[in-house]
């Protein structure tokens, strides 16, 4: 089954002309365990796309709509925000503005006690996630005491606990150092080996991201252009043609391809640029 589906899907807020969403079609399958990074300039409708896949759009944000979104086959029209919400887990881009308790143990039990999990399995869940993101040591502080790089990983520990089938997150280091940006993508990193989901996120920082994505989507103007492996999209003219801060191997390598002194695929990586150089 697809994890989530666009099936010809228009949306404009109220009160805009244009269209934040412009005809998407859009299958990401289920059981992937990819990470896939979402990519478009500012105003492409990144954070717009992200809000239909727990029915936010159009649900909460008042707008007109045509098409349909499946979230595992429940269209997100007719199901409560509330139960897409424990299939998608979405870290939305100013994490302060999600955390809402007292302290950080409360923070991450939350979303379980609402849904009524028994309090055993409440503990166990809050140390293993805790534990993945590395903040057991703060778990008694007040959310607002914390480092932005801190607040960041206890929103992805209170959302990870609910279990969703895809973790999504919003630039996640957009408010980030570049030392705790990278920290964050790599525990990204861990979380899909750990935890066996998919990760979906937006993100500018592809110099970071790049080398752990396994498929990328493409927006421009509220549509998506392209949607495949990574290897294939970076290698493709939509991502040559976006304006986007492009890490330094692609320049280096789409130099050299056109310069016709390289005409293998270009790589993501400084690694896999060694291997295809020794080739
Ligand atoms: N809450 C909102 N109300 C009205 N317009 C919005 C809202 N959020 C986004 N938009 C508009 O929708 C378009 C797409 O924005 P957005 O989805 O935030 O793109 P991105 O995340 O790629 O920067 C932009 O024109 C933006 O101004
Ligand atoms: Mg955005």
């Amino acid at each position: 089954m697809n994890l989530a589906k666009f099936d010809n899907f228009y949306y404009r807020y109220k009160g805009n002309e244009e269209y934040a969403l412009n005809n998407i079609n859009l299958n990401i399958e289920d059981n992937e365990n990819n990470i896939i990074l979402l990519c478009g300039e500012t105003g492409s409708g990144k954070t717009s796309l992200i809000r239909c896949m727990n029915g936010l759009i159009p649900q909460f944000y008042a707008g007109f709509y045509k098409g349909k979104v499946y979230i595992q086959g429940k269209d997100t029209t007719e199901t409560p925000i509330a139960d897409l919400s424990t299939e998608v887990g979405i870290v939305f881009q100013n994490p302060e503005n999600q955390l809402i308790s007292m302290n950080v143990e409360h923070e991450i039990a939350f979303g379980l006690e609402n849904l009524g999990v028994p309090p055993k399995e409440i503990s166990y869940r809050i140390k293993e996630s805790a534990s993945l993101t590395e903040i057991e040591h703060i778990l008694d502080k007040a959310p607002f005491e914390l480092s932005g790089g801190e607040q960041q990983r206890v929103a992805i520990a209170s959302i990870l606990v609910l279990e969703p089938k895809i973790l999504i997150l919003d630039e996640p280091t957009a408010l980030l150092d570049p030392y705790m940006a990278r920290k964050i993508i790599n525990l990204l990193q861990e979380i899909k080996g750990e935890k066996n989901i998919t990760v979906l996120i937006s993100e500018h920082r592809l110099d970071l991201i790049l080398p752990f994505t396994d498929q990328l989507i493409l927006m421009k103007n509220g549509g998506v252009i392209e949607h495949g492996s990574c290897e294939k999209v970076i290698n493709g003219k939509n991502f040559q043609n976006l304006r986007l801060n492009k890490p330094v191997i692609y320049s280096i390598f789409s130099k050299l391809k056109k310069e016709n002194l390289y005409n293998k695929n270009i790589p993501t990586s400084i690694p896999e640029a060694i291997k295809s150089l020794k080739m």
